[in-house]
Parts: structure tokens; sequence; C-alpha cells
């Protein structure tokens, strides 16, 4: 069978290479060179259960409160019980994890784990070295790539999608397909301040939203509590909580105790509004204090983090560094099986681009490697039977023209103005005005919008679409849960 698979991460050189190892034929086309995305930024490492006092039960439990109860049982069943076997098959790759002296894998702790059980390589680096290897073993294939290739929109025909539109140095070119798999990844660049690599526009959740794919939950968007406070954005493993930093106010107290029994290790979306409270009362960012773990260990675990804060000028080894919130992973995405399915045939999704129902409300720390690789694998599995669909109960839907949600004092539209809206309307604490405002600035900019001829301009598209769908999304639940928080008095934004 001919595939066409779109972006390569994890998930879809993960789905490649298993499409290609059971015999289909393979194409991967993606928006940059070959591995650029997000998988390469990730630090923390991959969630996996090792040793006799975890169990595949306590992840599961672990990964369903953090999602707020949210979370699909049986998504999460899979992700728990196959985690295993797909680090094995990244060892198997070529992914060097850290081991200690007697050869033992080892484990990190991080937000609402039960157990340190996070395996990373080259200690803060986790993500290069798995692109990296997954790079360097499709390269080893006959997979066919297509890089610095944009995708325009999925071909549909019959109600089953048969290809891609792309463009490629500014034509367009088709790519006939008998099943495609988007792997986009998210869409972190509908927000200003993001730990999303440029490139993140949810190009892979649009087309499917174009072509009448269901969506679901994206509402939920996930912001990291700590990415160092100055620009361009840069991450804070939350893995330097899990070794024990602490984040202070500017009188030196412990303040995440005030909103949950587990302090700095309590669910990101807890962490992350707690920090933006405290950043708006004392009128500064909040800081990290690292300083406890001393110098030659925070170098030597996390050498990335190291080499950056210092490039930036601070010494974290002596001072704690200020950080604050960005966006980070979208929950929501395109509804699918736990097969990665669609509900349009012959269409799959897999990694951040999916909704799979495994992170619920807000997703765990180093779930999302875990996703990629789990489903990734399952996703090539099902192209057996392409035609099969997923009857998703409640997709999310693009707004019709007569939706009474318009703005007309929306100033012109620029891509920075969207994004300033969504931080400031539709990020980590909203309003329900906040919504209804947004929404209004963004349907009369998309009414407004001409057609998109450029890859700018159709990644400005994608945004919008996107935005009007978390949007509306948004203003449809009216209850908070885990990452999608509606403020409701005055004190509450103090
Ligand atoms: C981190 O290292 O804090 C990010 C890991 C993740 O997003 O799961």
């Amino acid at each position: 069978m001919n595939v066409v698979i779109v972006g390569s991460g994890i998930a879809g050189l993960t789905a490649a290479l298993h499409a290609h190892e059971a015999g289909h034929r393979v194409r991967i086309v993606t928006k940059g060179a070959l591995g650029d995305g997000s998988t390469g930024f990730a630090q923390g490492g991959v969630a996996g259960v090792y040793g006799p006092r975890d169990s595949a039960q306590r992840h599961a439990i672990d990964t369903v409160n953090a999602g707020a109860g949210l979370s699909d049982a049986a998504a999460v069943d899979v992700l728990v019980h196959e985690g295993s076997t797909r680090i094995a098959e990244l060892i198997a790759r070529g992914v060097a994890f850290d081991r200690s002296p007697d050869g033992e894998l080892m484990l990190g702790r991080e937000a609402a784990h039960s157990h340190a059980r996070i395996v990373h390589a080259g200690g803060d680096a986790t993500g290069a070295a798995i692109s990296q290897a997954l790079v360097a073993a499709v390269r080893r294939t006959t997979i066919e790539v297509v890089e610095q290739a944009f995708l325009v929109d999925l071909l549909v025909r019959g109600g089953a999608v048969h290809g891609i539109r792309m463009l490629i140095d500014g034509q367009a070119s088709d790519a006939e397909a008998d099943a495609v798999i988007l792997a986009t990844g998210g869409a972190g660049h509908l927000y200003s301040h993001t730990t999303n690599p440029v490139g993140t526009t949810g190009d892979g959740i649009a087309a499917a939203l174009r072509a009448g794919a269901a969506v679901a939950d994206m509402e939920f968007v996930q912001f990291h509590p700590t990415i160092l406070a100055s620009e361009p954005a840069f991450l804070v493993s939350e893995a330097v909580r899990g070794e024990g930093a602490t984040l202070i106010d500017d009188e030196g107290r412990r303040f995440a105790f005030d909103s949950h029994p587990d302090g700095e290790l309590a669910p990101r979306d807890v962490v992350s509004r707690a920090i933006a409270r405290q950043a708006a009362r004392q009128g500064s960012p909040v800081r990290l204090d690292a300083t406890m773990l001393g110098g030659d260990r925070l170098a030597s675990r996390f050498p990335t983090i190291d080499r950056v804060t210092r490039e930036r000028g601070y010494d974290w080894s002596r001072e704690p560094i200020p950080v604050t919130p960005a966006a980070h992973y979208l929950m929501g995405g395109i509804a699918t099986d736990l097969d990665g399915r669609t509900s349009l045939a012959r269409l799959f999704a897999v990694g951040e681009t999916a909704r799979t129902g495994v992170h619920g409300a807000n997703r765990l720390a180093s779930n999302s490697l875990l996703e990629g690789a789990v489903f990734g694998a399952r996703v090539a599995a099902a192209l057996d039977s392409p035609s099969l669909r997923y009857e998703f109960a409640s997709p999310q839907s693009v707004s019709s023209d007569t939706d009474p949600h318009r703005n007309e004092d929306a100033s012109r539209f620029t891509r920075a103005a969207l994004q300033q809206l969504m931080w400031e309307q539709v990020g980590l604490l909203r309003t329900d005005d906040g919504l209804g405002h947004a929404l209004g600035i963004v349907r009369t900019w998309r009414a407004a919008a001409s057609e998109p001829v450029t890859v700018a301009e159709h990644e400005d598209a994608n945004l919008l679409l996107l935005a009007e769908t978390t949007a509306s999304a948004a203003l449809t639940r009216t209850v908070s849960v885990g990452a999608h928080h509606i403020e409701t008095s005055e004190l509450e934004r103090v």
C-alpha cells in the first residue's frame, strides 16, 4: 500500500519505520528537514515502568489524575502497557538512554508521577537523542523523504482521503496515497509565548478540519510552568523540580504549596496557574531555585539547560532563575480510536496531532514521547484496514458564517496580534467575556482573510482556524477542568 506520512517527529518516524517494516511503500512529507519539530526539543524524557515497586497500574492512575479524570481509560491502558516495548525498541534503534555505572536505566522524577520512572538521554537532551536515532534509522531504509514540503490540504473523494496537496518551492504538487497519516505536531504558535519550535502551526489539524474530520478537546492547551523568562523561550525541564528545585516568590517563600499539597510537583496546570498568579501579584517573574543541587550535579544532569542559562547570563548554581509559563502541548486534536483511525476513511492521525484521549484535560509529564512511540506503532498496524472509520461521538466543529460572534472593532490581522490575543484571552487563565471577545475578533479576521498563497499565509489561515476552534471549544466548556480554567471572580484574578 502507498502511505504518505506528514511530519517527522517521534510519532511520524515511528509510524514510518513500522509501516516500512510491514511492507508498505512509505513516503514521509515534512515541512522542514527530516526530524525538525518538537520532538528534538524534548528534555525530560519518556515515562516507562521499571522495577518491582512501580507498575503499569500506577502509571495509569498518575496519567488519569494529571488529566483531571478526563482521560480515556482504554487509551491509557494501551499507553502504559505498550510503553516498555516501545522504549526497548527505541534502545534497539540506537537511543542511548542514560544508565548508572552498573548498567541500569537511570530513572528521573517529574511532577504528578508517584514514582521515578522517566528514562532520559544526554541528561536533558532526550528528544534530540530519539530524533537522531529515528532519523538515522529512516535514512537506512528505502523510505522516500520529501523535505521542505508544506501540507496545504488533504485530497478527499467520496468521504475518503486519497492523498495530499503540498507546496514545494512555491509550487502546488499532489501526492496520491492509499492512506495518509498526519503527525504534524501541535499548534504552540497560536500563542505569543511557546516552547514549540517555529513552524508549529497546527497544519495537520487545520487540514483535517477543512476536510471534515472530527476534532476534540481543543480547549485543553497545556502551559509548561517553567520557561526561562528571557527571549527566545527556553524550557527548563520539570525534571529539575523532580530533582528537588523549588519555586520561590520575591521574598524567597515557596508559594506552590498554597495551591496544592504536592507543591512544585503538582500537575502542570496547577503549577502554571500558581506561577502566573504569583507573578501577577508581585509584578515580576517568580524564580526557580536549583542552587541546592550544586554546580557539578546541574552541569552533569542538565547539560543543555546549564549551557543555555549561562549563555543567557545566569549562573543557576548560585542564584535562582526567573521562570514563567508558556504554551507547550495540545491535549486536543484530531479524534482517533486506539489505532489512529479518524472519522475519515484512509486518514490516520498520531502524536500531538491526534486526540487519543490519553491526556484528558492535562498531560502527565513525559507521556508525550511515549504516546508518539506507542501509537506510532499501532497506526502502522492499522494500515491493513484503511477504510475503517472512527465514529467519534462529540466532535468540535468550525463555526458557520452566520455565527453571531463578530467584533467589528478588530484591528488589522497580524500573526503577532493573534498570538497576543490568544495569550491574553484564551490562555492559562480565561474568562467568559475574554473568550467571547477573542472569538469575535478571530472570526472577523477570518472573514476578512484572502485566499492564502504563500506558506506563511497558509500558516496564518491554519492558526486562525485553530484559534477559532479553540476559543469556541473553551466557551462551550463552562466548567473549569484541567488546563481549561475559567476565572469566576475578581479575587481569583489577583
Ligand atoms: C519537561 O522536560 O519538562 C518537558 C517534558 C514534557 O513535556 O513532558
